[in-house]
C-alpha cells in the first residue's frame, strides 16, 4: 500500500533496501570518450550526487547503432565494463544503489553516427517531422529510417540481454530499460510510428512483442526484481504519437506489473524528454497509471520538495525522481532536509564539455 512515507524514509526495491525514496534520474551528460567508455570526470559527478536512495545512470547504449549523439557511455564492450566500474563504486560510496539506463534510439538517430553510416533502423520507415537532430554542425532533418528485419531485431533483443549481464559485472544493482521518450521500445509500442504488419506490428499485443521479448532476455541474465521500466506515456515529444495511449500503457502496465519488476518509472505528462511542455489536453493523470502497478513506482518530472512529498502522501508514487535539480544541485537531499536554498541549472555544459556546468555546482558545505 502506497502512502504516508517521508521522502527521506528508506523503501525496499526487489531485494534491497534504499536509504531514501530521492531518486536521481537518468541524466545524459555527454561526459563519456568518444568510444563511450565511462570517465573518472563521471566518477566525480556521481560521487557528488551519492546522497540519493537510488541514482539511475544516464541513458547508456546496448550497441554501437543505439546511439545519436556523441560521448554518450556504452556498455556492450569489456573495455566499458572496466570504465563503469570505478563510476558505479564512487556512485554507491555513500550507500546508495544504482541502476543503468539501457538505451537504443532507433530511429532518432542520424547516418552520421551509425556505424555503417546509413540511416537508422527503426520498426517503420517513418521519419521524425516535428523536431530536428542535432548534429555538430547544426540541427538538420531526421532522416527516414530503415526497416528493422527480424534478424535486426533479434540482434538488439540479445544485445540488451548481454548489456543488462555486463550492467551487473561492472557492479551496477539493477538495470532501467529506457522505454520512453519515444526511442526504439516506445517506436514499437506506438501505432503511428510502428506501421509493421508482422508478429511486431498491429495489435497491442503485438506491439508489446519487441518489450516482452527485450524482457525475457535480460531475465536470462538478471532477475525480475532487478530490472525497472521507464514509460512517458502522456509525451508526443519525437512525434510519439499513438490512436489510443490509455489503452496502450494501461495495457502494458498491466503486462509489466506480471512481471515482479524492481520498479516502474513513469515520467509525469509536461515533460518533453528534456524539458518541461505544455501538458495536452489528452494527457494521462500519472496517478491513474500508477495504480495500474503493484509494486514500486517511481515518477519524475517537475517535482519540488514538497509537490514530492504531497506525490508519496496522496499514494500515487513511493519514490520521487529530480532530474534538473539534482543537476543544479549535487547535495539535494541535504538541502531537502534543512531547507535550503537551491541553485538554478545552467544550460552551458548540460551536454558535452568538461568540468563546467557539470562538476563545478558547489554543495551547501563549499557555498558556506
Ligand atoms: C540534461 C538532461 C538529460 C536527460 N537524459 C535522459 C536520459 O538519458 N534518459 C532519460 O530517460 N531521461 C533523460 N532526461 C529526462 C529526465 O530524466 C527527467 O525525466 C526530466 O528532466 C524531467 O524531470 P525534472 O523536471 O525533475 O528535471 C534528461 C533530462 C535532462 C535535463
Amino acid at each position: 500500500m502506497r502512502g504516508s512515507s517521508s521522502l527521506f524514509e528508506p523503501i525496499r526495491v526487489g531485494e534491497q533496501d534504499l536509504s531514501s525514496r530521492i531518486v536521481l534520474p537518468p541524466l545524459t551528460r555527454s561526459r563519456a570518450t568518444d568510444t563511450g567508455l565511462a570517465t573518472s570526470l563521471m566518477a566525480q559527478y556521481y560521487r557528488q550526487r551519492s546522497g540519493a536512495g537510488l541514482i539511475i545512470a544516464e541513458g547508456t547504449v546496448v550497441l554501437p547503432q543505439a546511439t545519436a549523439y556523441p560521448r554518450v557511455p556504452g556498455i556492450y564492450s569489456e573495455e566499458q565494463v572496466a570504465s563503469w566500474r570505478p563510476v558505479v563504486e564512487a556512485a554507491k560510496s555513500n550507500g546508495s544503489t544504482m541502476y543503468c539506463q539501457l538505451w537504443h534510439v532507433g530511429r532518432q538517430s542520424h547516418s552520421s553516427v551509425q556505424p555503417d553510416g546509413l540511416p537508422p533502423k527503426a520498426p517503420s520507415t517513418v521519419a521524425i517531422t516535428g523536431q530536428q537532430y542535432r548534429s555538430p554542425g547544426g540541427p538538420v532533418p531526421y532522416e527516414v529510417p530503415r526497416e528493422l528485419i527480424e534478424p535486426d531485431i533479434a540482434e538488439i533483443v540479445d544485445a540488451f540481454g548481454r548489456a543488462a549481464r555486463n550492467a551487473l559485472r561492472a557492479g551496477f544493482d539493477g538495470v532501467e530499460l529506457h522505454g520512453a521518450n519515444g526511442y526504439l521500445i516506445e517506436q514499437f509500442l506506438d501505432d503511428g510510428i510502428n506501421l509493421r504488419t508482422d508478429k511486431y506490428g498491429g495489435s497491442i499485443a503485438n506491439r508489446m512483442r519487441f518489450l516482452e521479448e527485450v524482457l525475457q532476455e535480460v531475465f536470462e541474465h538478471v532477475p525480475p526484481h532487478r530490472v525497472g521500466v521507464r514509460l512517458s506515456p502522456s509525451s508526443d515529444w519525437m512525434d510519439a504519437i499513438d490512436s489510443d495511449k490509455r489503452t496502450l500503457f494501461s495495457t502494458v502496465i498491466r503486462r509489466l506489473d506480471e512481471c515482479g519488476l524492481a520498479y516502474l518509472h513513469l515520467v509525469e505528462p509536461g515533460i518533453a524528454g528534456a524539458t518541461s511542455a505544455e501538458e495536452s489536453s489528452s494527457a494521462i493523470p500519472t496517478s491513474e497509471l500508477a495504480q495500474l502497478f503493484t509494486g514500486p513506482v517511481i515518477v519524475t518530472g517537475g517535482h519540488t520538495f514538497h509537490s514530492a512529498q504531497e506525490l508519496i502522501d496522496r499514494g500515487v508514487a513511493d519514490m520521487v525522481g529530480f532530474g534538473r535539480l539534482f543537476i543544479a544541485n549535487p547535495d539535494l537531499p541535504t538541502r531537502f532536509a534543512v531547507g535550503a536554498p537551491l541553485q538554478e541549472v545552467r544550460k552551458k555544459g548540460l551536454y558535452g564539455g568538461a568540468a563546467e556546468g557539470y562538476t563545478d555546482y558547489p554543495s551547501l558545505a563549499a557555498e558556506k
